[in-house]
């Protein structure tokens, strides 16, 4: 009989996939880069959830930016992923800019308030409410709104609602028009809305037609070639410029406004002719996680959130469940437990290396279970730093962010609050 051999090779290729699919231990102290960064908080005082830039990083991504664009396109400052004046102020000095892309009527009024040179483009078109709200609270100053200002119109029903506002309010307004060139989040669609758009505007003695604006970020998301998606997208910029050019004929504006992209894609436009003449990025300055792309490999992390630890256990317990140290053995990254200062926020575990969320325990915005291997050797007070996923709310969950610089928090900067105080 041949059964025995054959019932040896199956019970060991059975132990070789389970150990073949055991986890590996993943965990790591900090790195030299968070040990100082660490060092810096506490030096600092600092003991809760902390928002923290590296600003050295932040200007060598404003520098990795500029050398993409190399001058061939005005670069305009996305407010909504950093949102902080200090932040911005630096950011503009770095990059040699007044422009602005604001998406959020209060923060709009705080920018007419405190950058009197700052150029704002509307990034999304404001209930025309919200842009009564910004005249009625806007308290003058060197900041001129006819001039510095262009608000952003989608529909014929909208530029006719900021017609009307700009008569009653006798204020001369600009006016972009978004123009959909395949995101599809709105926007002009066809000509013929194009076209009603124009004569709203064009009918309107306050109001004047300054540009287009056209975001293309699903050229870097949908499968596909990204450069085909890309060619796509420029052949319907450069339709409506077209079909608004031969409307306006000598009304076209001398210094007309042509606003693309975004950072997932500003460095699509490394090379070649295209018909706009600005781009608009911000989140690639910090980048979170969600710009981990391929279009933004030279860029690097330059925003944490640091949180002490509050507590730690060796071992992992679940209430109603006792695995015991099954767990641990099975996934060595699950052999301790430390429970944070706050969490659940949008933002992965970055350092110590191998942290892992608890599905079983759950999430806590409170004290938030981590996991890790017994090759971590944090303890209560030390800090963990995630990485936010995004920038634009996250950065606002903190207060004042702390800026690290060469080993030192060397400054703290308020980030923007709903108040106008
Ligand atoms: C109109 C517009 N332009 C540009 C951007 C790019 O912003 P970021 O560079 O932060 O991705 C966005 C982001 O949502 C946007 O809505």
């Amino acid at each position: 009989m041949k059964r025995r051999p054959l019932l040896l090779g199956t019970i060991a290729a059975a132990v070789a996939a389970v150990l073949w699919a055991k986890p590996k231990d993943r965990g790591e102290n900090h790195s030299p880069y968070f040990e100082d960064m660490s060092t810096a908080l506490d030096t600092r005082g600092q003991a809760k959830p902390t928002l923290v830039i590296d600003r050295s990083r932040l200007l060598a991504n404003v520098a990795t930016l500029r050398k993409h664009l190399q001058g061939r396109f005005d670069y305009r400052v996305v407010v909504k992923s950093l949102p902080s004046l200090p932040l911005l102020q630096e950011i503009m000095a770095a990059a040699d800019t007044q422009r602005l892309m604001l998406f959020h009527q209060p923060f709009i009024n705080r920018v007419a308030a405190q950058v009197p040179a700052a150029d704002v483009l509307l990034g999304k078109p404001m209930p025309v409410a919200a842009a009564a709200n910004f005249y009625r609270e806007f308290e003058g100053g060197a900041f001129d709104p006819a001039r510095q200002l262009r608000w952003l119109l989608d529909t014929p029903r909208r530029a006719q609602q900021y017609a009307a506002l700009a008569a009653e309010l006798q204020q001369p307004m600009r006016a972009c028009i978004e123009i959909d060139v395949g995101l599809h989040r709105g926007g002009v669609q066809n000509d013929a809305d194009l076209i009603a758009l124009l004569d709203i505007i064009g009918n309107s003695p306050w109001l004047s037609f300054a540009g287009f604006m056209g975001y293309e970020p699903h050229i870097a998301k949908v499968p596909g070639d990204p450069i085909g998606h890309r060619d796509k997208a420029m052949a319907s910029y450069a339709h409506y410029i077209e079909v608004a050019q031969s409307h306006l004929g000598a009304d076209w504006p001398g210094d007309v406004l042509l606003n693309a992209g975004g950072s997932p894609t500003y460095q699509y436009y490394n090379e070649g002719e295209f018909p706009f003449n600005e781009l608009a990025a911000g989140s690639c300055l910090v980048k979170p996680t969600d710009f981990d792309l391929p279009s933004l490999a030279d860029h690097r992390p330059a925003s944490y959130i640091a949180t002490p630890v509050l507590k730690t256990m060796d071992a992992v317990q679940i209430p109603g469940i006792n695995l015991g140290p099954l767990q641990g053995w099975w996934n060595p990254n699950q052999a301790r437990s430390f429970f944070t200062y706050g969490g659940w926020w949008k933002a992965r575990p970055e350092s110590p290396a191998g942290l892992v969320n608890n599905a079983l325990y759950g999430r806590s915005t409170n004290q938030e279970m981590l996991n890790g291997s017994r090759n971590i050797d944090l303890e209560a007070d030390d800090w963990i730093f995630l990485r936010p996923t995004q920038s634009e709310f996250v950065f606002l969950q903190f207060g004042d962010i702390a800026v690290y610089e060469n080993g030192r928090i060397t400054d703290s900067w308020p980030v923007f609050t709903e108040s106008s105080a």
